[in-house]
């Protein structure tokens, strides 16, 4: 299955993503990937692995639309059947979302539906829930909304900054985002109403294979 990457930083979940197309067994491959801000680390990080890359810059568009046109004409154009956002911050329209329904997956630093928007260590900090985690689900019109396909869980540990928490966090997001593209590639997450159902491989008997929880020790 070939995949679109959208990004607008770092590019840290697109590396995880690099690294799991590497496996010639792995059931997807990454046909591009795409920035809205030219010069950012991911874009680096695609060209080195030999990924084409394309800037689409939301400032040189007049208005979301005709940006987003240009984005579904750049995915189709390299022949893209998965769009994966990977820490691309811009908000996306009902038509775009329509158009890739299904199709389109991301990857929020919380356990949705708690903790949508930015800055969710602090606010998770804030509030002292004693566990948080990670993401990824099909994308819908609302933001950080949509049908849930992996969860990872990590625990607060005193002491913690948002800093340190992230981090925790950040580290189950690269190993649930491969994971999620694996389950959609081989068709095992199957949108039901507003929950996905993952068929289990043979031999899982436990049903957990959507499941990643780090203990306390790490
Ligand atoms: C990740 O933590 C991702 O979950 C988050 O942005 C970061 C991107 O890091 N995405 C969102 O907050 C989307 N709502 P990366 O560029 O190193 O992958």
């Amino acid at each position: 299955m070939k995949l679109g990457v959208l990004i607008s930083g770092r590019g840290s979940n697109l590396q995880a993503l690099i690294d799991a197309t590497a496996d010639p067994a792995f059931p997807a491959e990454i046909a591009v990937v795409i920035s809205n801000i030219a010069d950012v680390q991911g874009l680096e990080r695609a060209a080195k692995a030999g990924i084409p890359t394309a800037v689409v810059d939301h400032k040189a568009h007049d208005g979301r639309p005709a940006f987003e046109t240009a984005l579904t004409a750049t995915l189709e154009g390299h022949g893209v059947r998965l769009v994966c956002l990977a820490g691309f911050m811009r908000l996306l329209t009902k038509g775009f979302v329509d158009h890739w329904r299904d199709r389109i997956i991301n990857i929020h630093p919380s356990l949705l539906p708690a903790f949508k928007g930015l800055n969710t260590h602090e606010r998770v900090l804030h509030y002292g829930v004693k566990f948080t985690g990670c993401t990824v689900h099909y994308v819908r019109a609302e933001m950080d909304d949509g049908p849930i396909i992996v969860q990872g869980a990590v625990p607060v540990l005193p002491g913690d900054t948002a800093d340190s928490l992230g981090a925790r966090v950040l580290g189950v997001e690269h190993r649930i985002y491969p994971l999620a593209v694996r389950l959609v590639a081989e068709g095992r997450a199957r949108v039901i109403g507003n929950a996905v159902n993952v068929d289990q491989p043979p031999g899982d008997g436990d049903g957990t294979a959507n499941i990643v929880v780090i203990n306390p020790a790490g």
